[in-house]
């Protein structure tokens, strides 16, 4: 047993929190010849996190953790098709190393939510393997290398607030000065993201103007925690309320239960209730649960992107 211990404590590990996003402004455009949607997004992280630690291994693996009733891990592989080791493959590869390491997940983002959840673990398991390995890898190339992982990924790595251009990969920072609290109403089923854009492909024209207003980043950029609210947009909510119509119902449940705004988190089917402030939040949460929406999450953005919390 003390052999063990100390065997374990002298094993390296590095652990990296990442954060889930929500799309405070989601445009979609007209579909591209790869498949792909032309975006533009104003992504906010939020203090909802998963904690992906690694150790050097012989062979790569991959365990998961679920931390909250929200978390269902039926549809998450735990072979090589894990985002997670093919996160630490392409870093692998992209060094020209020969390296393995076993990841641990503890997940409290909901898996296929609309709030990256995967790309969450992409991004931490690459700063996680950078920094246990001593790697040096640039920004850009971490970037670069979540990008080809997922539209998401970049975003889990830089964090705050920011948007999102391209298919989502594109990602400029922008000044947010506000503190902004969201209740996070959780979903029991999965809502896969291609066949909500499918949805979409077929419900909306997808040629209209779809870009960020210039008024919603000056709205982000003031002090305090008002003036977003009339900027909360998501072009995919018609298609997936299409495909999902308890969500619609959630969402007017929401602002019955005094959200001052409802709005689809991403692809969903997770939904996202505007608060004022911390309070309203865990009031509004509070009137949810009595009216059986009891898997709720107060959540503030905008919080750091990957980042190591724990060496040993
Ligand atoms: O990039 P990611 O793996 O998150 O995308 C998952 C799927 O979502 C894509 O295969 C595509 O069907 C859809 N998608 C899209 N347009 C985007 C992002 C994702 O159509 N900008």
């Amino acid at each position: 047993m003390v052999e063990v211990r100390a065997q374990r404590a002298s094993t390296p590990s590095v652990t990296v929190r990442a954060p889930a996003k929500i799309n405070a402004y989601l445009g979609v455009g007209r579909v591209r010849d790869d498949g792909f949607h032309p975006l533009e997004t104003v992504y906010q992280a939020v203090s909802l996190y998963d904690d992906v630690t690694v150790t050097s291994a012989e062979e790569w693996s991959v365990s998961t953790m679920v931390e909250g009733p929200h978390v269902d891990l039926s549809s998450v592989p735990d072979d090589d098709t894990n985002i997670a080791i093919r996160a630490g493959r392409a870093l692998v590869e992209h060094h020209g190393i020969e390296r393995a390491a076993a990841i641990e997940i503890s997940k409290s983002i909901p898996v296929a939510g609309g709030m990256a959840g995967g790309s969450a673990d992409a991004a931490a398991t690459l700063v996680a393997l950078d920094r246990l390995w001593s790697l040096g890898t640039s920004d850009d190339d971490l970037l670069a290398i979540g990008a080809e992982l997922g539209s998401d990924v970049p975003f889990a790595l830089v964090g705050g607030t920011a948007t999102g251009t391209g298919r989502g990969e594109v990602v400029t920072p922008v000044e947010d000065n506000g503190s902004w609290w969201w209740v996070v109403i959780f979903n029991d089923e999965g809502l896969s993201t291609p066949s909500v854009y499918g949805a979409y492909d077929l419900l909306e024209e997808g040629d209209h103007d779809y870009r960020i207003r210039p008024a919603m980043l000056d709205a982000l950029r003031s002090p305090g925690s008002e003036g977003l609210e009339v900027f909360l947009y998501n072009d995919l909510e018609s298609a997936a309320f299409y495909l999902r119509p308890d969500l619609e119902r959630a969402a007017e449940a929401a602002l019955e239960c005094g959200a001052i705004m409802a709005l689809l988190s991403g692809s969903g089917p997770t939904m996202l209730a505007h608060a004022s402030d911390a309070d309203d939040a865990r009031l509004i949460a509070g009137r949810l649960a009595g009216r059986g929406y009891e898997q709720t999450a107060v959540v503030h953005g905008p919080v750091a992107g990957a980042h190591v919390v724990a060496y040993s």
